[in-house]
């Protein structure tokens, strides 16, 4: 019998028209049938209080439970002044308390980048990378994924707009699917 693992995608990027979050529902249909992505809001999320970690709200309550019941975690995350936005760094932190009690530990994690920049973010991608050791997700190390230039990801269509952007995402999924199975 196939195994098919639940991938909760977290998007570093609240923007409607965000290019991340275009990628990230790309990738669900770019994905083998073995994984099953879904996104994972974090915009609702309080900014980190350690005050209140004892006592969470609703939607707090509630993305710890997302996290928790899938089998690994996908980034897809902007660069902001070279490191991670605030928010994706509040969800982690978030997700990470009280201490003993985190979302994350040892769900198999990986990253991808988009900016519209040439270097494709990679400054978020290695900052995020740091913080998923922190919290005890074992990140895929290869394919990287700095995903430049986005502005021109898309045509006018909302398809991505180079077939090899495609064929290079679908190889970086069945990696991610293989790596899943090693570390889950
Ligand atoms: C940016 N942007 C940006 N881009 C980049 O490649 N490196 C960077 O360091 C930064 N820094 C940065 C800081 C802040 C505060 C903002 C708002 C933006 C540009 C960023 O890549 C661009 O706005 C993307 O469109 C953001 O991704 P989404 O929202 O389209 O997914």
């Amino acid at each position: 019998m196939s195994t098919t693992y639940k991938v909760a995608v977290v998007v570093g990027s609240l923007r409607k028209d965000s290019m991340n979050r275009k990628l990230a529902q790309a990738l669900s249909k770019l994905a083998p049938a073995s994984l099953q992505l879904s996104i994972v809001e974090i915009g609702d999320l309080p900014l980190f209080n350690q005050d209140h970690e004892g006592n969470p709200s609703q939607p707090v309550i509630d993305f710890k439970q997302a996290i928790k019941s899938a089998n690994a975690v996908l980034f897809v995350t902007p660069e902001y002044n070279r490191s991670v936005p605030g928010v994706l760094k509040n969800a982690i932190d978030t997700g990470s308390r009280p201490y003993g009690q985190s979302a994350w530990s040892g769900k198999p994690g990986a990253v991808i980048s988009v900016s519209p920049g040439a270097i494709g973010g990679f400054g978020a991608n290695h900052h995020l990378r740091q913080v998923l050791a922190s919290v005890n997700v074992p990140t895929m190390p290869q394919p990287e994924a700095y995903i430049g230039n986005g502005s021109k990801l898309f045509d006018d269509s909302g398809a991505l707009a180079d077939p090899s952007t495609g064929e290079f995402l679908k190889k970086f999924l069945i990696a991610f699917d293989q790596w899943i199975e090693r570390n889950i």
